[in-house]
């Protein structure tokens, strides 16, 4: 039995044990895992998509306090959904997360199986396992990024994926066979249900394995680890280079008589809807004069490297024209900033110009 997935399969009980013991001890004190609940499992998922913990936890709180349950956030107006949401990025999730609660907060009872959680607004493999498993016990198990650089290790796979999508397809059933069982341990441990386990590892990718300098000498699993014997973990996964392509953004900072000018993306742009930044350039049909630049910002978005040029324009009447005419371009005082939700990046660099 040389395959390393079914050896690892074949010790499935001693490695849960292993893995729910050290989470037992070790696990992070987080506020969804107080008192959980369907709702709060639901929320903190959302915020968790693309966002750590130690950001998430401030926006959590937060979240709970002001919309404490699924009828409370589905009778919540769309501008403080996003205003709660403000600098987490990544707005679609807030957005949908609204609509779930209205889907939900609709129904007789909420759905307990993980297709029909994946038939709601922003739900895909990994938030539908993460949910049932944690507040319903399915034994569906998540794969994330951290799910399969532990997996990867744990099997010595040298194979180099396209994707993490790739990696995630490769390792479900692994993971899902893992998963299996763990309802019970015969001592009715507590901590050994599905969800335990998906937090376990969620929790061993996030304070042990991590990518650079694992810290194999005190992780409870390194017995079972292929890559921890061939001394090769850190090198694990393995994926081809991503194309990185370079971007530039002409930005302008239209102040006028304590009045900024921002753009709200409108209600059907993928990444923005609701949310304002800085109009571009071309929103405007200005050609931004060299010497009125004001700051350059460079950042990186999945596989952009984006170049922001953020210039001073002086409204002429052609342009009062069109901000009257364009239904997104919008004149915000700027001691009101604070009405508008805006993104991340736009609310640093507005404060900064401002000063
Ligand atoms: N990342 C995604 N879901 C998580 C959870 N429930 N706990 C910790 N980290 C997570």
């Amino acid at each position: 039995m040389a395959n390393p997935s079914a050896q690892l399969i074949a010790r499935r009980t001693e490695f849960q044990a292993a893995l729910h013991d050290w989470y037992r001890v070790h696990q992070r004190r987080l506020p969804w895992r107080e008192a959980p609940s369907l709702y709060k499992t639901v929320v903190s998922e959302f915020m968790l998509q693309q966002t750590q913990v130690a950001t998430v936890l401030p926006y959590f709180d937060r979240w709970l306090r002001e919309l404490p349950d699924f009828a409370a956030l589905a009778a919540a107006p769309e501008a403080k959904v996003l205003k709660l949401w403000e600098g987490l990025g990544y707005y679609s999730r807030a957005r949908n997360l609204h609509k779930l609660a209205q889907a939900v907060a609709a129904m007789p009872a909420p759905p307990r199986t993980p297709a029909a959680w994946r038939e709601l607004p922003g739900i895909g493999p990994y938030t539908s396992a993460a949910i049932t498993s944690i507040a319903f016990g399915e034994p569906a198990a998540c794969v994330d990024g951290n799910v399969v650089r532990i997996l990867a290790r744990l099997t010595g796979e040298t194979k180099r994926f396209a994707t993490g999508v790739d990696a995630a397809k490769h390792f479900t059933p692994l993971a899902d066979a893992l998963i299996a069982g763990a309802t019970s341990r015969g001592d009715a441990a507590p901590t050994c249900d599905p969800g335990t386990h998906n937090q376990a590892m969620m929790e061993l990718g996030a304070t042990v394995c991590f990518r650079v300098k694992p810290l194999c000498l005190t992780c409870p699993v390194a017995g079972f680890c292929a890559a921890r014997r061939a001394g090769n973990a850190e090198s694990l996964p393995r994926f081809a280079p991503k194309q990185i392509e370079q971007k530039s953004v002409i930005r302008t900072f239209v102040l006028e008589r304590g009045r900024l000018l921002l753009r709200r993306g409108s209600a059907d742009a993928k990444r923005l809807a609701g949310v304002h930044e800085l109009p571009e350039a071309h929103d405007l049909g200005v050609k931004p004069d060299a010497s009125a630049l004001l700051a350059t910002k460079r950042r990186t978005i999945t596989r952009f490297q984006i170049t922001e040029q953020i210039f001073a324009v002086k409204p002429d009447a052609a342009l009062r024209k069109r901000i009257a005419a364009d239904g997104t371009l919008e004149w915000v005082a700027r001691d009101d900033l604070d009405r508008v939700t805006l993104s991340g990046p736009h609310k640093r660099w507005i404060a900064e110009l401002l000063r």
